[in-house]
């Protein structure tokens, strides 16, 4: 199934008079692990919050599950808002609650569903991302930065979403917990059928679990595929950005 989930046709973004996107675009498919990549301030965060509606770009078209964002109802965003999670680079999670309280949190707001109930399935997405039951009852100061970032993806995946964006999700971690973290997502994706949508820098989550990317530079998307397919590309930001050519490695 390669059906088209988030689709973006000439973006163009502007704060004031700083152009930020000129006439980008994209495709994200259905199930596929897709990532944002390029170096800072070359408007991945921009262009993840424009797909969440948390921004708008001044003129183009953003469709997600079929939803045009230009013409979007307010009950068709809310609707939509209940169909992704979301882990901001931070964490997010609410520094005097708990772990278990983060999460039930959102089953408070969004469901009217009973407390005996809402308490299992706090359990269940403490277990899912791979935290010991015990988190639940932790303080957020009292994790280490992997097991926030397990904590804040409990917390975006308690309504169960089709779509999960990630910015940044190892920012942080030592190797071996990102790479552990990344393992985590390619196993849910497949789990849960999710269609993943990640900033990142992480050269490694890139070989390891990014099926197709972005790379933006230059206000424009430089190109867009598989790894293997950008690296047939020839341009300076490839170049840098993969430390092909004398910048380093030699692939
Ligand atoms: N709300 C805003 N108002 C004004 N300028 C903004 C706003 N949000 C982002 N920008 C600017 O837009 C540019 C792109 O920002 P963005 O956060 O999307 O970059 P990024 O690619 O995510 O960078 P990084 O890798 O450093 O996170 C930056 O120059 C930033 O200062
Ligand atoms: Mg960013």
């Amino acid at each position: 199934m390669n059906s088209i989930i988030i689709e973006a046709r000439d973006i163009v973004t502007a704060f004031g008079d700083m152009l930020i996107h000129d006439h980008i675009n994209c495709s994200i498919r259905k199930n596929e692990i897709y990532a944002l990549l390029g170096g800072s301030g070359s408007g991945k965060s921009t262009l993840l919050r424009e797909m969440i509606l948390l921004q708008h770009p001044k003129s183009g078209t953003l469709k997600v599950l079929g939803i045009d964002l230009n013409t979007i109802t307010p009950l068709e965003a809310q609707n939509l808002r209940r169909q992704w999670g979301v882990l901001f680079q931070s964490g997010a999670l609410y520094s005097s609650l708990t772990v278990g309280e983060n999460i039930a949190m959102l089953y408070h707001e969004y469901t009217d569903l009973p407390p005996k109930l809402i308490n299992e399935l706090v359990g269940i997405k403490i277990d899912l991302v791979g935290l010991p039951p015990h988190a639940r009852f932790l303080y957020p100061s009292e994790l280490s930065g992997g097991m926030v970032k397990r904590a804040a993806l409990a917390r975006a995946l308690a309504l169960d979403p089709k779509l999960l964006f990630l910015d940044e999700p190892t920012s942080g971690l030592d190797p071996l917990s990102s790479r552990q973290f990344d393992t985590l997502i390619a196993q849910l994706r497949d789990l849960l059928g999710l269609t993943v949508v990640m900033v990142t820098h992480d050269l490694d989550t890139i070989h390891h679990i990014i099926d197709r990317f972005a790379l933006l530079g230059e206000k424009k998307v430089i190109a867009e595929g598989t790894l293997n397919e950008v690296l047939q590309y020839n341009h300076p930001i490839i170049d840098y950005f993969f430390q092909r050519g004398s910048y380093g490695i030699k692939d």
